[in-house]
């Protein structure tokens, strides 16, 4: 898809499919006002019929326009015209998107220039458009064997607003796009089954990223490699499966080499039996999703490729395994991490903590200026927020607080949990260092508190995503999440 500006007057863009805005009670945008009269007063004359409200999200389409253009006109409801905000934007973009990629148009202008948020500036609306459109045109079909087709729209045009600069509304559309189809790509990673998505295959993704970027290398860790580091916590989840684990690094060298790195951290379990601790049969099919941060991390690291990012960026991965055999872990078994502390190991369904907290310890080579991992590591995360927010611990509360702002501004939100010492002895083991569960109750922070014993060293935050990459039911598939909040986070980052 191509984006771009233009200017002039509305019903003289040529499209096939113009979109405008009515407001509540049937209230014409400047661009409707525009259409309406070219079209001698019959947008109004729709309005006074009642069928078309204005209501937020509300489509209605209307063929060969008199006095446009375009070949469709699309009205599409903005509410109430005080009360629109990124929230809202965003809601109606999505409608008027998911109604113009149903359509045989090969171009769609949005006629969207008198459209002010009262939080936010023009060209975040620009990047908006850019993402959910090639949000909207994602669908996955790689192992169904009647393929989607393919979305009929090649261009896709916004009138530029008035007080705003061209060259900033085109740079939002470029990293909109970017970042549009980073979530993809993290979606598409999500969705395919564990049984293609493996630790080899996001090993091998992996490197085709390096083998297509300049500013990208990737190394991968083998088994061998990573039990020569002393990795013992991580190879102990994929002791049962056939599937050999690997450590896959990322780097986006886009800075001075001495420019301390930012480190992405994502927990790449590609199937989650639960191991020994089974889980129960039920939906067991989702823990396929149990890689989305991992998926994240590849998707952010191409999306800092593409975009050229004047920063330095490693991007490490754990990618497991985490199956029950003659081999695996069983519960009680004692194993010792890369940073030396022995973990008794009450429960292999809490694997996750295990996998990052070897890849947590490798990251302080880096010698980092944050590291942030990106995990689907609790139940009780989803017990907690449901599917809206990602939960947000940190040992460093300057950088929790840029990343919960990261997230209120791409509507990709996070909400901090507290890290107090109090809950920290909940992990107490009376045969190793540390217990990897701290009971029934507190389960993402207890979890966070495992994690943060392995880093000290650095500004640290942990993301749990498990109630955030990936819907059930009907609509099951992965979200993209947080691609959104962590592109935010190092588009806002100097070297
Ligand atoms: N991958 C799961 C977390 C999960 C469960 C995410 C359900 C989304 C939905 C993780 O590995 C896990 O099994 N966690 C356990 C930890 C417990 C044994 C302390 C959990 O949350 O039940
Ligand atoms: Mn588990
Ligand atoms: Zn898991």
């Amino acid at each position: 898809m191509k984006f771009s500006i233009k200017a002039g007057s509305e019903e003289k863009i040529k499209s096939d499919c113009l979109v405008a805005v009515i407001w509540s009670k049937g209230t014409l945008s400047d661009e409707a006002g525009l259409i309406d009269r070219a079209a001698k007063k019959a947008l109004s004359k729709l309005l006074r019929s009642g069928d078309f409200t204005g209501k937020l999200g509300e489509t209605q389409l209307i063929h060969d326009p008199i006095g446009s253009a375009a070949k469709r006109l699309l009205l599409v409801g903005g509410g109430d015209r005080r009360k629109m905000n990124a929230k809202n934007a965003a809601k109606l973009l999505a409608s008027s998107l998911n109604k113009v990629f149903t359509l045989n148009a090969s171009s769609v202008h949005f006629a969207l220039a008198s459209l002010e948020l009262n939080d936010r500036e023009p060209a975040w609306m620009a990047a908006r458009l850019a993402q959910q459109a090639e949000r909207t045109s994602y669908s996955y079909d790689t192992t169904k064997s009647k393929k989607s087709k393919t979305p009929t729209i090649k261009a896709i045009s916004l009138s530029a607003s008035a007080g705003s600069r061209r060259k900033q509304l085109e740079l939002g559309l470029k990293q909109g796009q970017a970042i549009g189809k980073a979530i993809n790509r993290a979606r598409q990673l999500g969705n395919l089954p564990g049984n293609i998505c493996t630790p080899t295959y996001l090993a091998s993704k992996a490197k085709d990223l390096g083998n297509r970027n300049r500013s990208l290398t990737v190394k991968v860790l083998s088994e061998k490699q990573m039990a020569r580091l002393g990795m013992g916590s991580l190879l102990s989840v994929s002791a049962g499966s056939a599937e050999e684990a690997k450590l896959i690094v990322i780097q986006h060298k886009g800075a001075r080499a001495d420019s301390k790195p930012h480190v992405l951290v994502g927990k790449g379990v590609t199937f989650d039996t639960g191991g020994i601790s089974l889980k129960p049969g039920a939906t067991m099919d989702e823990m396929k999703f149990d890689m989305c941060g991992a998926a994240s991390v590849i998707a952010v690291m191409s999306c800092c490729a593409e975009l050229k990012l004047p920063i330095n960026v490693v991007g490490i991965i754990g990618a497991v395994e985490n199956m029950p055999g003659s081999k695996a872990t069983k519960p009680g078994d004692i194993v010792t991490s890369m940073a030396g502390k022995t973990i008794e190991v009450l429960n292999t369904d809490a694997e996750g903590r295990l996998v990052l907290c070897d890849a947590l310890t490798y990251a302080a080579r880096f010698k980092p200026c944050s590291v942030i991992d990106i995990a689907t590591l609790t139940g009780a995360a989803v017990a907690t927020f449901g599917s809206h927010a990602t939960a947000l611990l940190s040992n460093n509360d300057k950088l929790a607080k840029s990343l919960r702002q990261c997230g209120e501004q791409s509507l990709d939100p996070a909400w901090q949990l507290p890290l107090w010492e109090e809950y920290q002895s909940m992990l107490d083991s009376n045969f190793a260092d540390i217990a990897n569960i701290g009971g029934p109750r507190a389960g993402t922070i207890t979890a966070a508190c495992f994690l943060s014993r392995f880093t000290e060293k650095y500004r640290w935050a942990h993301l749990d995503i498990a109630g955030s990459a990936w819907r059930s039911g009907a609509l099951k598939g992965a979200t993209g999440r947080p691609v959104g909040l962590l592109m935010e986070y190092l588009l806002g980052q100097k070297a």
